[in-house]
């Protein structure tokens, strides 16, 4: 069977980006594969945090996955820090890494700006502790957004360099692009990314959000004074605009287009009412699950130690024999 990985790291506020950009895709991916889901809290460490704060996110993001429909009979959920063969792996792939590839690596240029000599090595190597997360459980194939692309990449080649070095190991793995219609952008300015760490909380809708908070926002997201277009070129002219009738559209699951013919010629006044019962309906079910199951902390923790359980398991089976490939003591 064709396997799974992905992971989100349990860093602020999950929001509706999270929601309709991975998760919703996630859920719909069990039927067809075997899904290990992770909350990759190794990754979060690449900027400070607070000790109490993390451990508080680690449930929230697991929660979350749990209550946008990830069903732990049918996939594992697990938390990265849990199995030690992802952190063992990603040191044998790092002596097979050339500096150049990493040079290449546009979201740490992003990140780290013009102060390259402040940023830590984790910031910089954090690719390959990522490479390692998928190959440690020869997943086929990645769900993933378009930013984590080039990652991937280097996943494969960093694989593919292990492969012709120690023989044929690794399983190649495919991105599974999350869909244009998922990129969800800020509420308050269409040209941005829905973000966990925007300062402004109008900026998104978060899976914490209750419904009034939910109708308030979308009422004051920001749009122009024109009412909705009828043709998709014209949408894609305005990026507020676009953002909205996008999450109406990932929301109801429906194309863009039937969206918007249905829709034309309506004032943004009208739509974002529609918009956000439509919002409401989908989102409060899941909020809601979500605050039971933050009140149970032991269920959530028994469940990450059975998803724990499993994913050691298959990941120490294959952490062995790459070791017995490279020729360490086993
Ligand atoms: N780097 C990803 C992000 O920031 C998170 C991540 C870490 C991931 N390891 C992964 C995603 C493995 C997919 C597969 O979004």
């Amino acid at each position: 069977m064709k396997r799974i990985f992905s992971g989100m790291q349990p860093t602020g506020n999950l929001h509706l980006g999270n929601y309709l950009g991975a998760l919703k895709n996630w859920v719909k991916l069990q039927d067809d594969y075997e899904c290990y889901y992770c909350v990759v809290d190794l990754h979060a460490l690449t900027l400070p945090q607070d000790p109490a704060t993390l451990r508080k996110a680690i449930r929230e993001v697991a929660c979350a996955y749990i209550a946008a429909g990830i069903d732990t009979n049918k996939s594992t959920l697990c938390v990265q820090s849990c199995m030690p063969a992802h952190t063992e792996l990603s040191w044998l792939l790092s002596t097979l890494t050339p500096l150049g590839w990493m040079n290449r690596m546009t979201q740490f240029k992003d990140k780290a700006g013009k102060n390259r000599d402040l940023q830590l090595l984790g910031l910089y190597s954090y690719p390959i502790l990522m490479a390692a997360d998928i190959l440690i459980y020869q997943a086929s194939h990645v769900p993933v957004g378009e930013d984590q692309k080039q990652h991937l990449e280097l996943t494969r080649d960093v694989a593919i360099a292990f492969n012709n070095r120690y023989g044929a190991y690794f399983t190649i793995p495919e991105p599974l692009i999350m869909g244009e219609a998922a990129r969800i952008m800020s509420l308050r300015d269409g040209a941005k990314k829905m973000s966990k760490s925007d300062t402004s909380d109008y900026s998104r809708i978060n899976l914490t959000d209750d419904a009034d908070t939910i109708m308030l926002k979308i009422r004051k997201a920001k749009t122009d004074p024109e009412p909705l277009p009828d043709t998709l070129e014209d949408l894609a002219k305005r990026p507020e605009a676009q953002n909205l009738v996008s999450i109406y559209a990932a929301m109801a699951d429906r194309p863009l287009e039937g969206v918007l013919r249905e829709h034309a010629g309506e004032t943004f006044s009208t739509f974002k009412k529609d918009l956000a019962d439509l919002t409401i309906a989908k989102l409060v079910p899941i909020t809601n699950r979500m605050r039971e199951l933050m009140a149970d902390p032991a269920e959530i923790d028994a469940i990450l130690a059975k998803g724990a359980e499993k994913a050691n398991a298959l990941t120490q089976k294959h952490l062995k024999e790459i070791k017995e490939r490279v020729g360490l003591w086993v």
